[in-house]
């Protein structure tokens, strides 16, 4: 436990559970197989297998280092490790900066699973006919009523998971949720891979067409790369700040970024072979969740009826325990400044939720969907800033710290453990990926993405 206020997960297993909870989310299970489709499914793959291992993995493994070297929050492990260059704790505000607005979004999204999920239990989705879908989704999501009453919801069992504490709260909640979701998604992905016709949603996803892996399909990879695995905005230095001592970083990063990678591709596999067997189009986004879904379920019958339940319970459960992370994040920051835990995570719920209600307001055609930002809504905004603008820089400038600015030997007293472990692989990982391979791909990617057509 390394944090100064002894706060820490009791075991690597834990660790690992909670840092997998925060990877594993709505990224994983409803943005991941949309974009792998859109953008050349194998071709986008194989892109995307590399960014998740080369700069994801490198980024999670020095976000962990960085985490339970200072032991302390984001914005303030920059300068404790290198006391000489203050300037780099902007970094850490920036991060957190970046995990307040993704959590304003992700509230505005989990809401909506949380609604379905409800919606599914009562028989509502099932009294829906399958052309009325589309008009269901932009009425609830554009009122302002029920998506603001499920935000507050869901963020209400989020703050109480943190203010139960790293060990008791997240650590807890991530043992008995992770294996759930494992469950839930395999009992999904046998389902979906039994229907007639599901080898058309296999090929959709995994068969490559290089045709569509476009500039903006690798930017969107390097984003979705970061975005699944939580790097990239502290919230893995906050987590590595409560790794037990003698975990083992390198492994446990292996671990955590295999179980993401897995469950994307699980969820790819347990959406599109359904989709495409019910004869639906395989749109993107909302719409693929809470427009094309229902239907497949409502094909099924009474059948169908369970896996929308066991879907939508999925999908809420896996937004919990990222909502959990980013949550985490800016709360250790503000009770660092010597607020308690509880009224640190109180204050900022209300301040996310004020954003989040703004969000929700601003989709589709709700209250304040006319104003915009540089032509966006504040939704479609804050989805892109986020997505793929933020992090990419965020990771940049965090690698590039670890890379070129933290001390060598700390490095590698921390990743050894006092050089009580032998990790031959060190100098691959450090002098290869982490301070050429990895900031050169974050740098091309993003010039290329950013300003590039
Ligand atoms: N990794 C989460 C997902 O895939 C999202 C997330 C990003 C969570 C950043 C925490 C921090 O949905």
């Amino acid at each position: 436990m390394a944090t100064k206020t002894g706060e820490g997960f009791s075991s690597s297993f834990g660790a690992i559970m909670a840092a997998a909870g925060s990877a594993v989310g709505l990224g994983n299970i409803w943005r991941f197989p949309y974009i792998c489709g859109k953008y050349g499914g194998g071709a986008f793959l194989l892109v995307y297998i590399c960014f998740v291992f080369f700069i994801g993995m490198v980024l999670m493994m020095s976000e962990f280092v960085i985490g339970r070297r200072s032991g302390e929050d984001p914005v303030k492990a920059y300068p404790k490790l290198q006391p000489k260059r203050k300037g780099w704790r902007y970094v850490g505000i920036m991060g957190l900066i970046t995990c307040f607005l993704i959590l304003a979004i992700y509230l505005v999204i989990s809401g909506w699973t949380l609604n379905y999920f409800w919606e599914s239990l009562t028989g509502t989705l099932a009294s829906i006919s399958n052309d009325g879908f589309g008009k269901h989704f932009s009425e609830f999501a554009s009122s302002a009523g029920r998506p603001v009453l499920f935000v507050i919801l869901f963020l209400v069992f989020t703050a109480f998971v943190i203010i139960g504490g790293v060990e008791k709260g997240i650590e807890r909640v991530s043992k008995l949720l992770m294996p759930i979701l494992v469950v839930l998604l395999l009992i999904l992905c046998v389902r979906s891979l039994t229907l007639d016709g599901a080898s058309e949603g296999l090929a959709y996803l995994f068969h490559p067409d290089f045709s569509k892996l476009t500039g903006e399909g690798i930017l969107a990879a390097l984003g979705q790369a970061l975005f699944s695995l939580s790097v990239g905005m502290g919230v893995m230095i906050v987590y590595g700040s409560y790794l037990p001592v003698d975990d083992n970083i390198m492994k446990s990063s292996i671990w955590i970024t295999i179980c993401d990678f897995a469950i994307a591709v699980l969820s790819g596999i347990a959406i599109f072979p359904a989709v495409f067997a019910c004869g639906q189009d395989p749109t993107g986004g909302p719409g693929l969740v809470y427009q094309v879904l229902p239907v497949v379920f409502n094909s099924l019958g009474t059948v169908g009826r369970i896996f929308s339940v066991v879907f939508f319970l999925l999908l809420s459960l896996a937004a919990l325990t990222s909502a959990i992370s980013l949550l985490e994040a800016l709360t250790q920051w503000l009770s660092s400044e010597k607020i308690g835990r509880t009224i640190s995570a109180i204050v900022m719920s209300a301040a996310v939720v004020v954003l989040a209600v703004i969000a929700s307001f601003s989709f589709g055609d709700g209250i304040f969907s006319g104003f915009k930002i540089a032509n966006m809504q504040i939704f479609d905004l804050l989805d892109k800033l986020t997505g793929t603008i933020l992090p990419p820089i965020c990771a940049l400038l965090t690698i590039i710290f670890f890379g070129w600015f933290m001390n060598k030997d700390d490095i590698y007293d921390e990743l050894s453990n006092h050089k009580t472990l032998k990790i031959g692989y060190f100098k691959v990982f450090y002098y290869f990926l982490a301070r050429f391979v990895a900031p050169l791909a974050l740098i091309i990617v993003l010039v290329a993405g950013l300003f590039g057509k």
